[in-house]
């Protein structure tokens, strides 16, 4: 299949990319670069020489409608985003431009290119926002009630692409992820706690926590969100689909995990909490299970054992 990946130069894109050649599909990726890079393809371009082509391009210029019509990629995997909820606090109008009107033109090359399914990267983490810890974990059937720009503008665009699949028979799937973690993700960000406790740990300088660490996330692993994208992209249709693990993990328990699995014996700083932060977050994925037949199967311990690696074959000397 020749398949297109937009966002595919970023931590969780460029994963699927490796998963989509491995698989023998054709795939053409679109990136801006602005937050991923091209180095996370270096293993793409290595392993394949003919199946991989990068457009370095906006999703909100009108030249990725031309390159879609003329690339026609059966499925797109539609993962580029302004995908930071503090840029988006700061800068919403900027976090709609990307994530609202790149996502509709998105949609209108799909249209151009006779494209049969898009599959989304929705964020489960900020479409229900906080919930009371008896519904938890969410399911899909909650209220959607984002409490950010980046919330709002990602639940926009599910609007948008339920609109295209009753207007011009695009089928969709949108994957409501929760907090992913693996190799690749930018310590630097704000979003991967996991690889930022990684960074620090092998540095032999204290994480620091905001608040108490009682606040929970649910982690899933980058490889099980590939396999549900593998998934979406055939399965799924016109569905919202949480991808999580429906396990609450608090920060103090992470951070115990990863000095565990680091050997590192340090004592956690705590800062005060930050603004704004939900406190406790899971997703079922018991809908995801039934629809794509996915489910989270690595255990946090592997997960981040495979973040710890990742870091020490990367760092600096
Ligand atoms: N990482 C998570 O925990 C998480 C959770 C929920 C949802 N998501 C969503 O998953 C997707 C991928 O996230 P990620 O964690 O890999 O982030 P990322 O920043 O590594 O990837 C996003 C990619 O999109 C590209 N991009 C940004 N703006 C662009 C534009 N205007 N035109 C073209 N390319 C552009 C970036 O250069 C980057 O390569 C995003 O849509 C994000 O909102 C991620």
């Amino acid at each position: 299949m020749r398949v297109m990946v937009t966002g595919g130069a970023g931590f969780i894109g460029s994963n699927l990319v490796d998963r989509l050649l491995a698989e023998g599909h054709a795939v053409d990726v679109v990136d801006d670069l602005s937050s991923g890079s091209l180095a996370n393809l270096a293993d793409a371009r290595a392993a394949v020489a003919h199946g991989l082509t990068f457009h370095q391009l906006d999703i909100r210029s009108d030249e990725l409608i031309e390159v879609m019509a003329r690339r026609r990629p059966e499925v797109v995997f539609h993962l580029a985003a302004q995908a930071d909820v503090r840029v988006s606090v700061d800068r919403p109008v900027f976090d709609a431009d990307v994530n609202i009107l790149g996502t509709l033109r998105v949609l209108e090359g799909a249209r151009a290119a006779g494209t049969a399914r898009v599959a989304f990267a929705a964020s489960g983490g900020t479409l229900y926002g906080e919930c009371d810890p008896s519904e938890l974990p969410v399911t899909e059937s909650q209220p959607r009630r984002p409490l950010s720009p980046y919330g709002v503008s990602k639940m926009a665009a599910i609007d948008y692409l339920v609109a295209y699949r009753e207007l011009h028979d695009l089928e969709f799937c949108a994957l409501a992820l929760a907090n992913v973690y693996g190799p690749r993700q930018d310590p630097h960000g704000e979003a991967g706690v996991v690889a930022i406790f990684s960074n620090r740990l092998l540095r032999g300088v204290p994480v620091t926590i905001f608040g108490d660490g009682e606040q929970t996330r649910d982690f899933v692993y980058v490889d099980d969100v590939v396999d549900a994208f593998v998934r979406a992209g055939e399965r799924g249709g016109g569905l919202v689909l949480n991808i999580g693990t429906g396990i609450e993990v608090s920060v103090n328990e992470l951070a115990r995990v990863m000095g565990e699995r680091a050997g590192v014996a340090s004592t956690p700083v705590h800062a005060p909490p930050r603004v704004g932060e939900i406190q406790r977050s899971s997703l079922d994925p018991a809908r995801a299970a039934i629809h794509l037949g996915w489910r989270a199967w690595t255990p946090l311990e592997n997960g981040v054992q495979g973040v710890l690696e990742h870091t020490r074959r990367h760092a600096r000397p």
